[in-house]
């Protein structure tokens, strides 16, 4: 009888763009009989709109554990997820614990599992804004620091682990691991047509997307983003599904008038709940631009080769400004209006010729689980 070792690997995700990456990273998994593939979902983002239809639309299967941790400050929700999370891990005995991205839940499980000794895989390693008032850059920071298998999207990320002091041989640079979730719906999103159900015209809306904690949380940053998308929408319809943090705000701070609610007709910011996966990709390959402060949104548009102003003053995804559809174009309500305007305008312009970073080719899951599989020597 052939023996072959069982690698057991523990998934924790959280949020809406975790579900995202993990998945192609299941599907990989598949071809090896010796994988067990868990997966934990922390609880993080909870509501249907931001959890269960992801699951739904990306085909995920239920989670075998879930914690029910969302919620409250920074550090209150991480420290319950840690808390959480230690006894589940001790009980699963996991040889390793995945995590993605950088966000608290994949801080959280790296903490507990270094504790106990359990190897760490992070998934987009090596993603530096170098704004460390971004939690999302602390929590990649911390991460990587501690995390034994460094899964690089690229060399950039590659080279900010080696100025760390991060030893090359804990390095993989596998690629980019959204890409992969995008090009298995790709068709799917193409039949999809969702701006039909709103009443939109393709080529004639823009999306807004809005969400960090920076723009958010600063009430007069808010208010001067949201006056400049208003003025924009002058020129061109804005859908905003908004993220519940932002849907707060907005009533917190009386910002309501800025928005129009209910049947899509014409000019104005559109407020709607939430998008899952597969609608939110179809609005965005027709849509004829796209403002966001999302990273997943800056590499998704790339891959569409739709335009997309980011408004924040730094990036992690550096590829998608040097290579891709992407422009920074900050906070200031000026320099928004200049550039929405610009593309707004120029109608006629193609961005088909844009070429798409290295790697983001549909295999980075294949190549992570591979390097995993041939370490553990997994059939
Ligand atoms: C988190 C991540 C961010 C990521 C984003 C994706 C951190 C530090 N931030 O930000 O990097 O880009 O997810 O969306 O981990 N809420 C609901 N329903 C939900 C989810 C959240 O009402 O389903 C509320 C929470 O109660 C909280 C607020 O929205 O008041 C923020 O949620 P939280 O998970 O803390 O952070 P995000 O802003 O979603």
């Amino acid at each position: 009888m052939l023996f072959f070792r069982i690698m057991k690997i523990l998934n924790v995700v959280g949020t809406r763009p975790n579900f995202v990456k993990i998945m192609p990273l299941l599907r990989a998994a598949r071809s090896y009989r010796s994988i067990k593939m868990r997966l934990l979902h922390t609880g993080q983002h909870y509501d249907y709109q931001m959890s269960r239809i992801f699951f739904k639309d990306l085909e995920l299967p239920k989670p075998d554990i879930y914690l029910g941790i969302g919620g409250g400050t920074l550090t209150d929700q991480t420290a319950r997820m840690m808390r959480a999370f230690e006894p589940v891990l001790v009980k699963e005995k996991p040889d390793i614990v995945m995590v993605v991205g950088d966000v608290n839940s994949t801080l959280a499980a790296t903490m507990v599992a270094v504790q106990y000794r359990v190897p760490v895989a992070h998934i987009e390693a090596g993603m530096r804004s170098f704004d460390r008032s971004m939690p999302e850059e602390i929590n990649r920071v911390v991460t990587d620091t501690l995390s034994d298998w460094l899964f690089a999207p690229s060399d950039y990320a590659q080279d900010n682990l080696l100025a760390e002091g991060i030893s090359a041989e804990r390095i993989f640079v596998v690629g980019n691991i959204m890409i992969d979730t995008l090009k298995v719906h790709l068709s799917r999103i193409k039949k999809k047509a969702s701006y039909r159900r709103l009443g939109l015209i393709p080529n004639q809306y823009a999306l807004l997307t809005l969400h960090r904690v920076a723009n958010v949380d600063e009430q007069e940053t808010l208010k001067n983003i949201i006056k400049a998308i208003h003025e924009l929408s002058h020129y061109l319809p804005v859908v905003f599904p908004a993220h519940p943090r932002t849907q707060k705000q907005i009533k917190r701070l009386g910002l309501k008038r800025y928005f129009n609610k209910g049947q899509f007709k014409g000019r104005g910011i559109w407020r709607i709940d939430p998008l899952g996966y597969l609608d939110w990709l179809s609005l965005v390959l027709n849509a004829r631009l796209v403002f966001t402060d999302s990273g997943g949104v800056q590499e998704e548009t790339t891959m569409l080769k739709i335009p997309c102003l980011t408004i924040r003053d730094t990036t992690e995804w550096l590829d998608t400004l040097s290579q891709g559809t992407n422009r920074l174009v900050g906070v200031k309500p000026e320099q928004i209006i200049k550039q929405g305007r610009r593309i707004i305008l120029d109608r006629n312009k193609k961005y088909t010729k844009i070429k798409v970073p290295e790697l983001w080719d549909g295999h980075t899951a294949q190549r992570i689980i591979k390097t995993l599989a041939t370490r553990y020597s997994c059939r």
